[in-house]
C-alpha cells in the first residue's frame, strides 16, 4: 500500500493540497480501516488539517483520561455539532464545562437513575403493544420511539409521544449532512448548501420542539426536581442564560435518546443473526422473570442480558470514534504530535483489533465472562476520562430493561436476512436504510 511519512509515522497517501480528504469522504469506515493496517498513531489529512488515528488502548488511556489536560475537544467537533448543540454538556470546555456538569449530575445520581425504571419498562411495553406478531416493524425508528419517550419522561418529566415524528424528521435532516458524500458536504455550516439548508430545518424544528416544552413549564417548574424544571428555574435566577438553557436541552433531548436507540437496534439484529444467543438470552428472562417486567432487583442476576448488550457496544459501537485536539506537543507511541493536532480515537478500529479480541468479527457475548488481561481501553463505547459519558449507567440499564421487557414477548427476526447491514457515519453510526424486523410471539 502507498504510504505518506509525517517524520517517523506512516499512513495512507493522499493527494497534494487536499491530502486524504476524497477517500474519507466517500468511505469513512474503509477509509478507517486501511490506517489501522498502519500502526497505533496513523497520520493522515483531510482538506488542510492534519490528523492522527491513535489505535494503541494506552494512549487512548493517556488522551482522554490520565493526561487530559494536554487535549481538548477542539474546532474540529464544534464545526459539525455546534450549529445543533451549541454550547451544551458535550459540546463546551473549560470552566464552562466544569460547572454545566456539576449541575446536572445529580439527575444522574444512582438513586435518580434507580427511579427511572417502571418508565424504562412502562415504555417498552407500550412498544410490545403496538407491534402486531407477524407484521414488520422498522426496528430503527421503532427503537427512536421507545428512547425519545424514555428521556423525556425520566429527564424533563413530561411525555413527548406528539413531538416524536417531529424529531425522527429533524434527525434525519440533520444526519442528511453525512449522506453527502462529495467535497460539497465539508464545507462549513454556514454556507448554504441543499444539505446544510436542511439540515437547518432540522435544527428548527428541534427548537421548535424546546421552546414547547419550556413554555409549558415554565408555570409550574418550582418543586420539581427533574432535568428540565432545573434547568429553567436556573434561567431564572438569573444562574444560566436562556441560550444555555435550549443548547442543554437539546443536548439531552438528541444525545440521550439516538445513541441507545442505536444501540438497542444493533443488538436486535445481531440476536437476530445469531439464534443461539437469542435462545439464551430468552432462557435467561424465562428463568429470571418468569413473564414480569425486570426490576431493580432483577438486574445483578440477568448476566447474559448484560454481556449481550457489552458484546453488541463492542462490535457496534454508536459513537464509532472520538476527536481531541493536541493543546501542546505530545508524545504517543514513541513519536511527538505538535501542538494543534488533531486525534481521531476510533471506537470501531479499536473494538475490532485481534490483539484484543479472538474473532474479532464474531457476535460472542462470553468473551466477557474470562478474565482477559486485555487493556483496560480496549473497550470504550462511553469514552473515558472526565468527559466519560454522563448517561453511561442510565443507558445500560435502559438497554437491559427494554431488551428484557420485549425479548420475553416477542422473539425478532430479519425480514429480509439476505440484506447486509450498511452504516451510515456522521456524529454517530446509524444503519444506511431502515432496519426491518418481524416480531414473532415466543
Ligand atoms: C448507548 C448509549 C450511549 C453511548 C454509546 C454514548 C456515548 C458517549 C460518548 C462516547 C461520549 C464521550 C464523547 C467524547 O469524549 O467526546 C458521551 C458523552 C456524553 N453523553 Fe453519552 N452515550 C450514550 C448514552 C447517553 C445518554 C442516555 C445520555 C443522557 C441521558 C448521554 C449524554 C451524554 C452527554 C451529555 C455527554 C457529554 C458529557 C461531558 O462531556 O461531560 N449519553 N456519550
Amino acid at each position: 500500500m502507498a504510504s505518506v511519512d509525517t517524520g517517523e509515522l506512516r499512513g495512507p497517501d493522499g493527494v497534494p493540497i487536499l491530502g486524504n480528504t476524497f477517500q474519507f469522504a466517500r468511505d469513512p469506515f474503509g477509509f478507517y480501516e486501511e490506517c489501522a493496517e498502519f500502526g497505533d498513531v496513523v497520520p493522515y489529512s483531510v482538506g488542510r488539517q492534519q490528523f492522527y488515528m491513535v489505535m494503541h488502548p494506552d494512549d487512548v488511556k493517556r488522551v482522554l483520561s490520565t493526561e487530559h489536560d494536554s487535549f481538548r475537544k477542539g474546532q474540529f467537533q464544534r464545526e459539525q455539532l455546534d450549529f445543533v448543540l451549541g454550547e451544551g454538556l458535550l459540546t463546551s470546555e473549560g470552566d464552562r464545562w466544569r460547572e454545566q456538569r456539576q449541575r446536572i449530575q445529580p439527575s444522574f445520581s444512582p438513586e435518580k437513575i434507580q427511579s427511572y425504571v417502571a418508565t424504562m419498562t412502562d415504555c417498552a411495553t407500550d412498544a410490545v403493544e403496538r407491534w402486531d406478531a407477524g407484521e414488520p416493524v422498522e426496528i430503527d425508528e421503532e427503537m427512536r420511539r421507545v428512547t425519545v419517550r424514555i428521556l423525556a419522561r425520566s429527564l424533563f418529566g413530561t411525555d413527548i409521544t406528539e413531538h416524536v415524528d417531529t424529531i425522527s424528521e429533524a434527525m434525519a435532516d440533520i444526519g442528511a449532512l453525512s449522506e453527502a458524500t462529495t467535497m460539497v458536504a465539508l464545507l462549513p455550516t454556514w454556507v448554504p448548501t441543499p444539505w446544510n439548508r436542511r439540515a437547518k430545518r432540522g435544527v428548527d424544528a428541534i427548537d421548535g420542539v424546546i421552546d414547547t416544552l419550556v413554555a409549558e413549564r415554565e408555570g409550574d417548574a418550582e418543586g420539581r426536581d427533574d432535568l428540565l424544571s432545573t434547568l429553567i428555574v436556573a434561567h431564572r435566577n438569573g444562574e444560566i442564560p436562556r441560550e444555555t438553557l435550549r443548547d442543554q436541552l437539546v443536548t439531552f433531548l438528541l444525545a440521550g435518546h439516538e445513541t441507545t436507540s442505536l444501540a438497542l437496534t444493533y443488538t436486535w439484529y445481531l440476536l437476530a443473526r445469531n439464534p443461539d444467543a437469542r435462545e439464551r438470552l430468552h432462557a435467561e428472562l424465562d428463568a429470571e422473570l418468569g413473564g414480569e417486567p425486570p426490576g431493580m432487583s432483577d438486574l445483578p442476576n440477568l448476566s447474559y442480558t448484560d454481556r449481550v448488550v457489552t458484546e453488541s457496544m463492542r462490535l457496534y459501537p454508536p459513537v464509532y470514534r472520538v476527536v481531541r485536539e493536541a493543546t501542546e506537543p505530545v508524545e504517543l507511541g514513541g513519536h511527538t504530535v505538535e501542538s494543534g493536532a488533531k486525534l481521531t480515537i476510533p471506537q470501531w478500529n479499536v473494538h475490532r483489533d485481534e490483539r484484543w479480541y479472538d474473532d474479532p468479527e464474531q457476535f460472542r457475548p462470553d468473551r466477557w465472562t474470562d478474565d482477559s488481561d486485555r487493556p483496560e481501553y480496549a473497550y470504550f463505547p462511553f469514552g473515558g476520562g472526565p468527559r466519560r459519558c454522563i448517561g453511561m449507567r442510565f443507558a445500560r440499564m435502559e438497554a437491559k430493561l427494554v431488551l428484557g421487557t420485549i425479548a420475553q414477548t416477542y422473539e425478532l427476526h430479519l425480514a429480509n436476512p439476505e440484506r447486509t447491514l450498511d452504516l451510515q457515519p456522521g456524529v454517530t453510526a446509524g444503519p444506511a436504510d431502515p432496519v426491518e424486523m418481524v416480531p414473532r410471539e415466543r
